[in-house]
């Protein structure tokens, strides 16, 4: 099986770290042609630093990193440390990178990576607001159908919202950009709060982590440490959601994951569920399906790949 080429859009946020670490450790089936950052949990001079962090730390400094839009479409950015703390990357003490910033912006990267290879063979996989997927495929329409997949972590229905009590960080943050990216006709598969909400990090799976006696496995299991509070306080969870890794732990095991193809299209006007991912998971409307929802993972099976994957690195 040849390795799916993919561009990781992120905005780290310690969830967005281990999804980054997860394809990195996984070069049979994943090749990251590049990440670009976004603002969403931390602006965006956080993002693009973190996520250099996280290549060094992975010792994959060979991975091309480039700044995407600093803020959303239409509106303010909306920020989460609370959630993630100051840094974006609360909880170990990761040395600041050394590796350099690409000079071209991330949009740029992504139309060319997807002009430049033969359509249907780069997968876009966003870990944050949609910022930099919309504003490609507005600078650059040709690109839509190129795109083998989006595979995205975002929106809820059964779980509702985390950042209002109807939306989800993401697509809240910048709703505008999530509608294009939902209109686009490419390919979409959704890890919404329903999936992510059901791959916490007990302490069991925490301290198998820290078992690894690794640099990389201990600083996972601080950076999980540090931002289950949120979830804990809010849901009485047992344990931090483990929501961007839902996404390229996906490319490599798409059975762990289950979700129906339905309509999914998003609120951009009403204050009141502005975000909301409108999900006819019930097939209640004649609205076309444009996105495989998925609501269900063997959360087992996906702590198992991840722990044994974490190990190689
Ligand atoms: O709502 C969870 C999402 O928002 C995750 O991607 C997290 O990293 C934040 O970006
Ligand atoms: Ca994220």
């Amino acid at each position: 099986m040849t390795a799916r080429k993919i561009i990781i859009d992120t905005d780290p946020g310690q969830d967005d770290a281990v999804a980054i670490l997860l394809a990195l450790a996984s070069p049979e089936e994943i090749e990251v042609l590049g990440i670009t950052a976004v603002a969403g949990n931390v602006p965006l001079a956080l993002t693009q630093k973190n996520a250099r962090i996280i290549c060094e730390l992975a010792n994959r400094t060979d991975i091309p990193v480039f700044a995407g839009c600093d803020a959303p479409l239409k509106r303010p950015l909306v920020t989460a440390e609370h959630v993630h703390g100051k840094t974006g990357l609360d909880g170990p003490t990761l040395p600041d990178p050394s590796m350099p910033l690409q000079d071209a912006h991330a949009v740029d990267f992504i139309i060319e990576t997807l002009r430049n290879h033969p359509a249907g063979t780069v997968t876009l996989c966003p870990l944050g607001p949609l910022t930099n997927i919309a504003t490609a495929l507005e600078k650059a329409p040709d690109i839509a159908p190129r795109i083998a997949e989006i595979v995205l972590m975002g929106g809820a229905y059964f779980e509702v919202g985390n950042i209002t009590p109807a939306a989800e960080f993401n697509i809240y943050v910048d709703p505008e950009a999530a509608d294009i990216v939902f209109r686009s006709g490419a390919p979409i598969t959704v890890m919404p709060l329903d999936v992510t909400h059901k791959a916490l990090v007990t302490k069991p799976r925490n301290d198998a982590f820290r078992a690894l006696g690794t640099q990389v496995g201990e600083a996972v299991a601080l950076m999980t440490d540090f931002f289950e509070r949120f979830d804990k306080e809010k849901y009485g969870s047992d344990g931090a959601p483990l929501h961007d890794p839902c996404v390229t732990a996906y490319l490599i095991r798409p059975d762990l994951f289950s979700g129906r193809h339905i309509n999914v299209e998003i609120e951009t006007t009403s204050e009141l569920t502005l975000g909301m991912t409108v999900a006819d998971w019930w097939g209640v409307t004649d609205r076309a399906a444009n996105a495989t929802f998925m609501g269900d993972l063997d959360a087992d099976g996906f702590f198992a790949l991840l722990t044994e994957r974490l190990a190689r690195l």
